[in-house]
Protein backbone atom coordinates (compact mmCIF):
# COMPACT_ATOMS: atom_id res chain seq x y z
CA UNK A 1 0.00 0.00 0.00
CA UNK A 2 2.66 2.25 -1.07
CA UNK A 3 0.68 5.61 -2.18
CA UNK A 4 -1.75 6.69 0.12
CA UNK A 5 -3.49 10.46 0.16
CA UNK A 6 -4.97 12.10 3.06
CA UNK A 7 -7.55 15.22 2.74
CA UNK A 8 -9.98 17.27 4.20
CA UNK A 9 -13.65 16.74 3.13
CA UNK A 10 -15.23 19.24 4.47
CA UNK A 11 -13.88 23.10 5.19
CA UNK A 12 -10.91 22.21 7.19
CA UNK A 13 -9.91 21.28 10.59
CA UNK A 14 -11.85 17.70 10.61
CA UNK A 15 -8.18 16.25 12.09
CA UNK A 16 -6.42 15.56 9.35
CA UNK A 17 -3.03 15.95 11.97
CA UNK A 18 -4.70 13.05 14.38
CA UNK A 19 -5.51 10.82 11.43
CA UNK A 20 -1.81 11.26 9.87
CA UNK A 21 -0.63 10.74 13.51
CA UNK A 22 -2.46 7.50 13.51
CA UNK A 23 -1.49 5.66 10.31
CA UNK A 24 1.81 6.07 12.67
CA UNK A 25 5.03 4.04 11.98
CA UNK A 26 4.74 1.85 8.65
CA UNK A 27 4.79 5.52 7.01
CA UNK A 28 8.13 6.08 5.56
CA UNK A 29 7.94 9.54 3.94
CA UNK A 30 5.10 12.24 5.09
CA UNK A 31 5.03 14.61 2.16
CA UNK A 32 2.63 18.13 2.17
CA UNK A 33 1.41 19.41 -1.05
CA UNK A 34 -0.71 22.12 -0.89
CA UNK A 35 -1.33 25.08 0.83
CA UNK A 36 0.89 27.02 3.60
CA UNK A 37 1.15 28.36 7.09
CA UNK A 38 -2.90 29.08 6.81
CA UNK A 39 -2.76 25.20 7.82
CA UNK A 40 -2.85 23.79 11.32
CA UNK A 41 -2.60 20.76 12.11
CA UNK A 42 -2.92 19.06 15.73
CA UNK A 43 -1.46 15.87 17.17
CA UNK A 44 -1.59 15.39 21.00
CA UNK A 45 0.73 12.89 22.50
CA UNK A 46 0.89 11.69 25.90
CA UNK A 47 -0.84 14.61 26.94
CA UNK A 48 1.23 17.33 24.92
CA UNK A 49 -0.57 19.19 22.33
CA UNK A 50 1.41 20.24 18.85
CA UNK A 51 -0.07 22.38 16.17
CA UNK A 52 2.14 22.26 12.73
CA UNK A 53 1.17 24.88 10.65
CA UNK A 54 3.91 24.48 7.56
CA UNK A 55 5.77 21.16 8.57
CA UNK A 56 3.72 18.30 8.18
CA UNK A 57 2.35 16.80 11.34
CA UNK A 58 4.00 13.30 10.36
CA UNK A 59 7.21 15.08 11.19
CA UNK A 60 5.96 13.28 15.02
CA UNK A 61 6.28 9.98 13.88
CA UNK A 62 10.04 9.93 14.08
CA UNK A 63 10.19 7.22 11.60
CA UNK A 64 9.11 9.13 8.39
CA UNK A 65 10.83 11.34 6.12
CA UNK A 66 8.92 14.71 6.04
CA UNK A 67 9.09 16.31 2.26
CA UNK A 68 7.35 19.96 1.30
CA UNK A 69 5.96 19.52 -2.01
CA UNK A 70 6.39 22.18 -5.35
CA UNK A 71 2.56 22.21 -4.66
CA UNK A 72 2.74 24.17 -0.99
CA UNK A 73 3.86 27.59 -0.46
CA UNK A 74 6.72 27.79 1.93
CA UNK A 75 7.43 30.81 4.54
CA UNK A 76 11.00 30.54 5.40
CA UNK A 77 10.39 32.17 8.37
CA UNK A 78 8.03 30.15 9.48
CA UNK A 79 9.75 26.83 8.57
CA UNK A 80 12.39 27.48 10.98
CA UNK A 81 9.96 29.33 13.70
CA UNK A 82 8.39 25.72 13.92
CA UNK A 83 11.91 23.57 13.41
CA UNK A 84 13.63 25.47 16.38
CA UNK A 85 10.03 25.54 18.34
CA UNK A 86 10.00 21.96 18.16
CA UNK A 87 13.79 21.65 18.96
CA UNK A 88 12.96 23.84 22.13
CA UNK A 89 10.64 21.46 23.11
CA UNK A 90 12.81 18.33 23.29
CA UNK A 91 11.27 16.84 20.31
CA UNK A 92 14.12 15.11 18.09
CA UNK A 93 13.28 15.81 14.03
CA UNK A 94 15.05 16.04 11.10
CA UNK A 95 14.77 19.03 8.79
CA UNK A 96 12.40 18.45 6.08
CA UNK A 97 13.70 17.58 2.05
CA UNK A 98 11.51 20.91 0.67
CA UNK A 99 10.68 20.53 -3.32
CA UNK A 100 13.39 23.20 -5.49
CA UNK A 101 10.34 23.95 -7.66
CA UNK A 102 8.00 25.21 -4.30
CA UNK A 103 6.80 29.06 -3.82
CA UNK A 104 8.29 31.48 -1.62
CA UNK A 105 5.66 33.61 0.27
CA UNK A 106 7.39 37.06 1.14
CA UNK A 107 6.94 40.03 3.26
CA UNK A 108 4.87 41.87 0.50
CA UNK A 109 2.69 38.73 -0.15
CA UNK A 110 1.57 39.07 3.74
CA UNK A 111 1.24 42.57 3.01
CA UNK A 112 -0.46 42.35 0.04
CA UNK A 113 -2.82 39.74 1.49
CA UNK A 114 -4.01 41.78 4.57
CA UNK A 115 -4.43 45.16 2.48
CA UNK A 116 -6.71 43.41 0.20
CA UNK A 117 -8.56 41.73 2.86
CA UNK A 118 -9.41 45.01 4.33
CA UNK A 119 -10.04 47.47 1.42
CA UNK A 120 -13.02 44.61 0.62
CA UNK A 121 -14.68 44.90 3.99
CA UNK A 122 -17.69 43.19 4.11
CA UNK A 123 -16.65 40.98 1.04
CA UNK A 124 -13.49 39.91 2.27
CA UNK A 125 -12.57 36.02 2.58
CA UNK A 126 -11.81 36.06 5.62
CA UNK A 127 -8.43 34.40 4.95
CA UNK A 128 -5.53 33.87 7.62
CA UNK A 129 -3.49 36.61 6.48
CA UNK A 130 -0.53 34.76 5.86
CA UNK A 131 -0.36 35.61 2.15
CA UNK A 132 -1.23 32.64 0.80
CA UNK A 133 -3.37 33.91 -1.77
CA UNK A 134 -1.02 36.49 -3.23
CA UNK A 135 2.08 33.74 -3.76
CA UNK A 136 -0.39 31.52 -5.32
CA UNK A 137 -1.20 34.43 -7.94
CA UNK A 138 2.65 34.94 -8.47
CA UNK A 139 2.83 31.50 -9.36
CA UNK A 140 0.46 31.29 -11.59
CA UNK A 141 1.23 34.90 -12.69
CA UNK A 142 4.75 33.23 -13.71
CA UNK A 143 6.11 36.34 -11.55
CA UNK A 144 7.10 34.02 -8.27
CA UNK A 145 9.74 33.22 -6.13
CA UNK A 146 10.67 28.98 -5.66
CA UNK A 147 12.82 27.41 -3.58
CA UNK A 148 15.23 26.82 -6.05
CA UNK A 149 15.99 30.64 -6.48
CA UNK A 150 17.83 30.82 -3.17
CA UNK A 151 20.58 28.71 -4.74
CA UNK A 152 21.33 31.69 -7.45
CA UNK A 153 21.56 35.38 -5.73
CA UNK A 154 21.67 37.43 -8.90
CA UNK A 155 18.81 35.82 -10.63
CA UNK A 156 16.52 35.79 -6.96
CA UNK A 157 17.43 39.66 -7.06
CA UNK A 158 16.20 40.37 -10.38
CA UNK A 159 12.88 37.95 -9.75
CA UNK A 160 12.16 40.04 -6.61
CA UNK A 161 12.59 43.14 -8.48
CA UNK A 162 10.35 42.40 -11.29
CA UNK A 163 7.50 41.30 -9.02
CA UNK A 164 7.64 43.99 -7.06
CA UNK A 165 7.45 46.76 -10.12
CA UNK A 166 3.84 46.36 -10.59
CA UNK A 167 2.75 45.41 -6.76
CA UNK A 168 4.33 48.97 -5.59
CA UNK A 169 2.94 50.86 -7.65
CA UNK A 170 -0.80 49.33 -6.57
CA UNK A 171 0.58 49.15 -2.77
CA UNK A 172 1.30 53.32 -3.16
CA UNK A 173 -1.37 54.34 -5.12
CA UNK A 174 -4.54 52.44 -4.51
CA UNK A 175 -3.40 51.43 -0.62
CA UNK A 176 -2.01 54.57 0.29
CA UNK A 177 0.97 52.01 1.57
CA UNK A 178 5.00 52.67 1.60
CA UNK A 179 7.01 51.40 -1.84
CA UNK A 180 8.62 47.48 -0.58
CA UNK A 181 12.02 47.48 -0.93
CA UNK A 182 13.92 44.73 -3.29
CA UNK A 183 16.95 44.00 -1.75
CA UNK A 184 15.71 44.01 1.88
CA UNK A 185 13.37 41.54 0.60
CA UNK A 186 16.18 39.42 -0.96
CA UNK A 187 18.12 39.94 2.02
CA UNK A 188 15.38 38.58 3.95
CA UNK A 189 15.21 35.26 2.21
CA UNK A 190 19.12 35.30 1.28
CA UNK A 191 19.16 34.76 5.33
CA UNK A 192 18.00 31.34 5.39
CA UNK A 193 19.57 30.22 2.30
CA UNK A 194 22.56 28.26 3.77
CA UNK A 195 20.33 26.47 6.37
CA UNK A 196 17.74 25.60 3.39
CA UNK A 197 20.84 24.34 0.81
CA UNK A 198 21.28 20.84 1.82
CA UNK A 199 17.49 19.75 1.54
CA UNK A 200 16.46 21.21 -1.34
CA UNK A 201 15.43 18.08 -3.70
CA UNK A 202 13.92 17.43 -6.59
CA UNK A 203 10.48 16.06 -4.92
CA UNK A 204 9.27 14.09 -7.85
CA UNK A 205 11.99 12.37 -8.74
CA UNK A 206 12.80 11.71 -4.89
CA UNK A 207 9.05 10.08 -4.03
CA UNK A 208 8.79 8.07 -7.50
CA UNK A 209 12.49 6.25 -6.38
CA UNK A 210 10.60 5.42 -2.81
CA UNK A 211 7.87 4.29 -4.34
CA UNK A 212 9.70 2.21 -6.83
CA UNK A 213 12.11 1.03 -3.36
CA UNK A 214 8.03 -0.14 -2.23
CA UNK A 215 8.16 2.64 0.74
CA UNK A 216 4.97 3.89 2.53
CA UNK A 217 4.31 7.82 1.51
CA UNK A 218 1.98 9.30 3.13
CA UNK A 219 0.47 12.69 1.28
CA UNK A 220 -0.83 14.99 3.93
CA UNK A 221 -3.24 17.54 2.81
CA UNK A 222 -4.14 20.94 3.98
CA UNK A 223 -7.42 22.81 3.92
CA UNK A 224 -10.52 20.70 2.37
CA UNK A 225 -12.57 19.55 -0.57
CA UNK A 226 -14.67 22.45 -0.07
CA UNK A 227 -12.01 25.14 -0.26
CA UNK A 228 -10.35 23.93 -2.81
CA UNK A 229 -9.72 26.88 -5.44
CA UNK A 230 -12.11 24.81 -8.24
CA UNK A 231 -13.79 22.41 -6.25
CA UNK A 232 -14.69 24.37 -3.14
CA UNK A 233 -17.70 27.36 -2.26
CA UNK A 234 -15.82 29.76 -4.74
CA UNK A 235 -14.87 32.50 -4.20
CA UNK A 236 -14.82 32.01 -0.29
CA UNK A 237 -11.90 28.99 -0.89
CA UNK A 238 -8.34 28.64 -0.73
CA UNK A 239 -5.65 29.62 -3.75
CA UNK A 240 -4.54 26.31 -3.89
CA UNK A 241 -5.90 22.21 -4.85
CA UNK A 242 -6.54 20.38 -1.64
CA UNK A 243 -8.26 17.77 -2.96
CA UNK A 244 -6.71 14.39 -3.81
CA UNK A 245 -5.55 15.62 -7.47
CA UNK A 246 -3.14 18.26 -5.95
CA UNK A 247 -1.21 15.47 -4.78
CA UNK A 248 0.20 14.47 -7.79
CA UNK A 249 0.26 18.15 -9.07
CA UNK A 250 1.93 19.30 -6.00
CA UNK A 251 4.76 16.59 -5.53
CA UNK A 252 5.27 15.31 -8.62
CA UNK A 253 3.86 11.64 -8.66
CA UNK A 254 1.70 10.19 -11.22
CA UNK A 255 -1.98 9.08 -10.51
CA UNK A 256 -1.09 5.25 -11.23
CA UNK A 257 1.24 5.49 -7.64
CA UNK A 258 -1.78 6.78 -5.31
CA UNK A 259 -3.29 3.18 -3.82
CA UNK A 260 -5.59 4.45 -1.37
CA UNK A 261 -6.98 7.75 -0.01
CA UNK A 262 -8.31 8.55 2.77
CA UNK A 263 -11.43 11.39 3.29
CA UNK A 264 -10.89 12.99 7.10
CA UNK A 265 -14.58 13.72 8.01
CA UNK A 266 -15.85 15.49 11.15
CA UNK A 267 -19.07 13.67 13.05
CA UNK A 268 -20.69 17.47 12.71
CA UNK A 269 -19.47 20.22 10.74
CA UNK A 270 -17.47 23.48 11.20
CA UNK A 271 -15.76 26.43 8.86
CA UNK A 272 -13.48 29.43 9.43
CA UNK A 273 -13.41 32.73 7.68
CA UNK A 274 -16.85 34.01 5.76
CA UNK A 275 -18.32 31.70 2.95
CA UNK A 276 -21.81 30.15 2.75
CA UNK A 277 -22.54 26.88 4.95
CA UNK A 278 -25.96 25.13 4.99
CA UNK A 279 -26.12 23.48 8.37
CA UNK A 280 -24.65 26.50 10.33
CA UNK A 281 -26.04 26.82 13.78
CA UNK A 282 -26.25 30.68 15.15
CA UNK A 283 -28.17 29.76 18.32
CA UNK A 284 -26.78 28.04 21.54
CA UNK A 285 -26.92 24.46 19.88
CA UNK A 286 -24.04 26.10 17.84
CA UNK A 287 -22.35 27.78 21.08
CA UNK A 288 -22.59 24.70 22.54
CA UNK A 289 -20.79 21.99 19.59
CA UNK A 290 -18.21 25.17 19.68
CA UNK A 291 -17.18 24.64 23.64
CA UNK A 292 -17.87 20.96 23.78
CA UNK A 293 -15.52 20.73 20.74
CA UNK A 294 -13.16 23.05 21.29
CA UNK A 295 -14.05 24.42 17.68
CA UNK A 296 -10.95 27.13 17.83
CA UNK A 297 -8.94 28.16 15.39
CA UNK A 298 -5.14 26.02 15.32
CA UNK A 299 -3.51 28.88 13.00
CA UNK A 300 -5.41 32.18 13.98
CA UNK A 301 -7.58 31.48 17.27
CA UNK A 302 -10.59 32.61 15.47
CA UNK A 303 -13.78 30.73 16.78
CA UNK A 304 -14.64 28.53 14.13
CA UNK A 305 -18.72 28.71 13.20
CA UNK A 306 -20.26 25.14 13.81
CA UNK A 307 -23.40 23.28 12.80
CA UNK A 308 -24.90 19.36 12.00
CA UNK A 309 -23.20 17.09 10.07
CA UNK A 310 -24.34 17.65 6.24
CA UNK A 311 -23.89 14.63 4.26
CA UNK A 312 -24.40 16.13 0.61
CA UNK A 313 -21.24 17.98 1.64
CA UNK A 314 -19.15 14.91 2.53
CA UNK A 315 -20.72 12.97 -0.22
CA UNK A 316 -19.83 15.43 -3.04
CA UNK A 317 -16.18 15.32 -1.70
CA UNK A 318 -15.65 11.76 -1.12
CA UNK A 319 -16.85 11.02 -4.69
CA UNK A 320 -14.49 14.01 -5.78
CA UNK A 321 -11.24 12.92 -4.29
CA UNK A 322 -12.45 9.42 -4.72
CA UNK A 323 -12.12 7.99 -1.50
CA UNK A 324 -11.59 4.57 -0.88
CA UNK A 325 -11.82 5.14 3.32
CA UNK A 326 -12.95 7.52 5.93
CA UNK A 327 -11.50 8.47 8.90
CA UNK A 328 -14.19 9.76 11.20
CA UNK A 329 -13.19 12.48 14.22
CA UNK A 330 -15.11 14.00 17.15
CA UNK A 331 -17.43 11.35 17.56
CA UNK A 332 -16.97 12.03 21.03
CA UNK A 333 -18.13 15.75 20.78
CA UNK A 334 -21.69 14.81 20.29
CA UNK A 335 -22.11 12.44 23.21
CA UNK A 336 -24.99 13.97 25.65
CA UNK A 337 -27.90 15.04 22.49
CA UNK A 338 -30.83 13.66 23.06
CA UNK A 339 -31.39 13.95 19.27
CA UNK A 340 -28.92 14.94 16.24
CA UNK A 341 -30.05 16.06 13.47
CA UNK A 342 -28.11 14.69 10.08
CA UNK A 343 -28.46 17.00 6.96
CA UNK A 344 -29.46 14.61 4.39
CA UNK A 345 -30.64 17.22 1.34
CA UNK A 346 -31.64 20.66 0.87
CA UNK A 347 -35.21 23.05 -0.29
CA UNK A 348 -33.14 25.03 -2.70
CA UNK A 349 -35.98 28.02 -4.03
CA UNK A 350 -38.91 25.60 -3.30
CA UNK A 351 -37.18 22.48 -4.99
CA UNK A 352 -35.72 19.37 -3.04
CA UNK A 353 -32.15 18.40 -3.81
CA UNK A 354 -30.21 15.54 -2.21
CA UNK A 355 -27.16 16.39 -3.50
CA UNK A 356 -24.93 18.49 -3.54
CA UNK A 357 -26.06 22.02 -5.73
CA UNK A 358 -23.70 23.07 -8.64
CA UNK A 359 -23.54 26.55 -8.24
CA UNK A 360 -23.07 29.43 -5.84
CA UNK A 361 -26.51 31.09 -6.16
CA UNK A 362 -27.76 27.46 -4.83
CA UNK A 363 -25.54 26.76 -2.27
CA UNK A 364 -26.40 29.92 -0.61
CA UNK A 365 -29.91 29.47 -0.77
CA UNK A 366 -29.89 26.10 0.18
CA UNK A 367 -31.79 25.12 3.14
CA UNK A 368 -30.94 21.44 5.54
CA UNK A 369 -33.89 18.82 5.68
CA UNK A 370 -32.51 16.94 8.55
CA UNK A 371 -33.31 13.36 9.77
CA UNK A 372 -32.97 13.29 13.43
CA UNK A 373 -31.22 10.61 14.96
CA UNK A 374 -31.38 9.32 19.00
CA UNK A 375 -28.33 10.59 20.67
CA UNK A 376 -26.49 8.93 23.39
CA UNK A 377 -25.27 9.92 26.81
CA UNK A 378 -21.68 8.08 27.62
CA UNK A 379 -19.14 9.03 27.13
CA UNK A 380 -17.08 7.62 24.70
CA UNK A 381 -13.34 8.50 24.79
CA UNK A 382 -12.05 5.32 26.24
CA UNK A 383 -13.70 3.07 24.00
CA UNK A 384 -11.78 1.39 21.75
CA UNK A 385 -14.12 -1.16 19.80
CA UNK A 386 -16.74 -0.36 17.85
CA UNK A 387 -19.03 -2.65 19.51
CA UNK A 388 -18.49 -1.79 22.32
CA UNK A 389 -19.75 2.09 21.35
CA UNK A 390 -23.66 2.58 22.59
CA UNK A 391 -26.52 1.04 20.33
CA UNK A 392 -27.38 4.86 19.35
CA UNK A 393 -23.93 5.93 18.21
CA UNK A 394 -23.26 2.88 16.27
CA UNK A 395 -25.99 3.73 14.49
CA UNK A 396 -25.20 7.22 13.93
CA UNK A 397 -22.34 6.27 12.33
CA UNK A 398 -23.59 3.64 9.92
CA UNK A 399 -26.84 6.10 9.01
CA UNK A 400 -23.36 8.51 8.17
CA UNK A 401 -21.21 6.23 6.27
CA UNK A 402 -25.00 4.76 3.91
CA UNK A 403 -25.33 8.83 3.32
CA UNK A 404 -21.64 9.36 2.02
CA UNK A 405 -21.43 6.30 0.44
CA UNK A 406 -17.42 5.50 1.63
CA UNK A 407 -16.50 2.89 4.48
CA UNK A 408 -16.05 4.58 8.00
CA UNK A 409 -12.36 2.60 8.41
CA UNK A 410 -11.62 4.84 11.52
CA UNK A 411 -13.20 7.15 14.45
CA UNK A 412 -11.51 9.59 16.77
CA UNK A 413 -13.23 9.45 19.78
CA UNK A 414 -10.77 12.17 21.88
CA UNK A 415 -7.81 13.96 20.68
CA UNK A 416 -4.84 12.30 22.30
CA UNK A 417 -2.86 9.72 19.60
CA UNK A 418 -4.60 6.48 21.42
CA UNK A 419 -8.10 7.92 21.30
CA UNK A 420 -8.95 5.70 17.95
CA UNK A 421 -11.62 2.88 16.69
CA UNK A 422 -9.32 1.04 13.37
CA UNK A 423 -12.39 -0.78 11.66
CA UNK A 424 -9.84 -1.38 8.96
CA UNK A 425 -6.26 -1.38 8.12
CA UNK A 426 -4.92 1.92 6.28
CA UNK A 427 -1.65 1.38 5.84
P1 LIG B 1 -6.74 19.61 10.96
O1 LIG B 1 -6.45 20.99 10.48
O2 LIG B 1 -7.66 18.86 10.04
O3 LIG B 1 -5.51 18.82 11.28
O4 LIG B 1 -7.55 19.77 12.35
P2 LIG B 1 -7.19 20.80 13.55
O5 LIG B 1 -6.00 20.30 14.26
O6 LIG B 1 -7.17 22.19 13.05
O7 LIG B 1 -8.50 20.68 14.43
C1 LIG B 1 -8.94 19.48 14.94
C2 LIG B 1 -9.06 19.60 16.47
O8 LIG B 1 -9.79 18.50 16.97
C3 LIG B 1 -7.72 19.54 17.18
O9 LIG B 1 -7.80 20.31 18.36
C4 LIG B 1 -7.56 18.06 17.51
O10 LIG B 1 -6.72 17.83 18.64
C5 LIG B 1 -8.98 17.69 17.82
N1 LIG B 1 -9.35 16.31 17.48
C6 LIG B 1 -8.99 15.55 16.43
N2 LIG B 1 -9.63 14.37 16.44
C7 LIG B 1 -10.41 14.38 17.54
C8 LIG B 1 -11.35 13.45 18.10
O11 LIG B 1 -11.60 12.36 17.57
N3 LIG B 1 -12.00 13.84 19.25
C9 LIG B 1 -11.77 15.05 19.84
N4 LIG B 1 -12.44 15.34 20.94
N5 LIG B 1 -10.90 15.94 19.35
C10 LIG B 1 -10.24 15.61 18.21
P1 LIG C 1 -6.32 23.11 7.86
O1 LIG C 1 -5.26 22.43 7.04
C1 LIG C 1 -9.70 25.86 8.01
C2 LIG C 1 -9.67 29.21 5.18
C3 LIG C 1 -9.54 30.59 5.78
C4 LIG C 1 -10.35 31.38 4.77
C5 LIG C 1 -10.00 30.72 3.44
C6 LIG C 1 -8.90 31.42 2.66
O2 LIG C 1 -5.91 23.40 9.26
O3 LIG C 1 -7.62 22.39 7.75
P2 LIG C 1 -6.27 31.62 2.97
O4 LIG C 1 -5.46 32.19 4.10
O5 LIG C 1 -5.98 30.18 2.70
O6 LIG C 1 -6.22 32.45 1.73
O7 LIG C 1 -7.80 31.71 3.49
O8 LIG C 1 -9.57 29.40 3.77
N1 LIG C 1 -8.62 28.25 5.57
C7 LIG C 1 -8.79 27.26 6.45
N2 LIG C 1 -9.85 26.93 7.23
N3 LIG C 1 -8.60 25.08 8.04
C8 LIG C 1 -7.54 25.36 7.26
O9 LIG C 1 -6.46 24.56 7.18
C9 LIG C 1 -7.59 26.52 6.45
N4 LIG C 1 -6.73 27.10 5.57
C10 LIG C 1 -7.37 28.15 5.04
O10 LIG C 1 -10.10 30.65 7.06
O11 LIG C 1 -11.72 31.20 4.98
MG1 LIG D 1 -6.57 22.95 11.15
Amino acid sequence: MPGIIVVGTQWGDEGKGKAVDALGEKVDLVVRYSGGNNAGHTVVVGGEKFIMHLLPAGILNRNATTVIGNGVVVDLDVLYHELDGLAARGEVVSHPLVSANAHLITSYHQTLDKVTERFAGKKRIGTTGRGIGPTYSDKVNRVGIRVADLLDPELLHDKVVASLEQKNQILVKIFNRREINADLVTEQLLGHADRIRPYIVDCGRLLNDELDKGKVVLFEGAQAHHLDVDHGTYPFVTSSNPTAGGACTGTGVGPTRIDRVIGVVKAYTTRVGEGPFPTELLDADGERLRADGGEFGATTGRPRRCGWFDAPVVEVANRVNGCTDVFLTKLDVLSGWDEIPVCVGYQINGRRSDVYPMTQSEVQAAKPIYQMMPGWKQDITAVRRFDRLPANCQAYVKRLEELIRCRISGIGVGPGREQAIMLNELV
